[in-house]
């Protein structure tokens, strides 16, 4: 028998919501990322569109392209071992009609090796994830702030319509999605919601009562060079760690210890 670690499941985040047992999910993009977060342990992987803005500077979710998300789910995937892999479906497949988001899915899972993708969307993508679901592609659900409509929704606000949040995750758990994010929703809402779906719930900005929570890595591990939003706690100073050690680095250079007899070669 392999000695190799079991990857997390969908069927394993179903028994920890029966069993009320905390899930965990953390993002990455890229090798030394993914192994460090599956190295954690946490249950889920998520390779968010959140890449177009913390990795590649952008200012919002929006530019992140189909062939971009593919890129960093692959090397996700590969580098990991335990955790479930989720790839985010970029803007605006959902909104394409079913067989669109279907084949933009199902390029993403063949193409990546992931486990699984997310969708943001409301009540109105409920058929789309049904699609997803029925062609046998295990698919998240985000509803509350959805980044990709942050124009729409007018910023980067709290979301807090409690009858159409609980549409939105009522109809995403009903179409077949294995879980659901809330973003930014009111932890009041968030519990209602999470109390009412018979599938998890990652929170997100959505307070403590949700069954899982979702961090942005480079927020987690303070990497990230924007203003980081409230609800984040950084675990890590890591910007001050590598801005330290490259003005090190430098200054070495510049007085000639570096590099000195250790480092050298014949
Ligand atoms: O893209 C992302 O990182 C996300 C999380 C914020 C949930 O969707």
């Amino acid at each position: 028998m392999s000695n190799a670690p079991r990857r997390v499941t969908i069927l394993d985040l179903a028994a920890a919501k029966r069993d009320h047992r905390p899930l965990s999910m953390i993002t990455a993009y890229d090798w030394p990322t993914a192994k460090l977060v599956d190295g954690a342990g946490v249950d889920c992987i998520l390779v968010g569109d959140s890449v177009a803005m913390v990795v590649a500077g952008r200012d919002s979710t929006i530019p992140a392209t189909l062939d971009q998300m593919i890129y960093h789910g692959e090397i996700v995937a590969r580098a990991s071992a335990h955790a479930m892999v989720v790839v985010d479906l970029p803007f605006p497949y959902q909104h394409l009609g079913v067989r669109s988001a279907i084949e933009a899915c199902a390029r993403i899972l063949k193409e990546t090796g992931c486990q699984g993708v997310k969708l943001e969307g409301t009540a109105g993508q409920a058929d789309v994830i049904a699609g997803i679901a029925a062609a046998g592609i295990p698919v998240m659900g985000h509803v509350g702030l959805r980044p990709q409509a942050v124009h729409q929704l007018g910023g980067y606000r709290m979301q807090r319509d409690g009858d159409r949040l609980m549409a939105d995750a009522r109809a995403a758990a009903d179409a077949g999605a294995f879980a659901v994010v809330l973003e930014c929703v009111p932890q009041e809402i968030a519990r209602t919601i999470s109390a009412a779906l018979e599938i998890p719930t990652f929170g997100i900005g959505a307070g403590p009562h949700c069954d899982g929570q979702v961090l942005v890595f480079h927020d987690l591990v303070g990497l990230s060079l924007e203003r980081v939003p409230k609800f984040v706690r950084s675990y890590a100073d890591t910007k001050t760690t590598i801005a330290e050690a490259l003005g090190r680095w430098r200054r070495d250079v510049e007085s000639r210890d570096f590099p000195g007899p250790a480092e050298t070669r014949g």
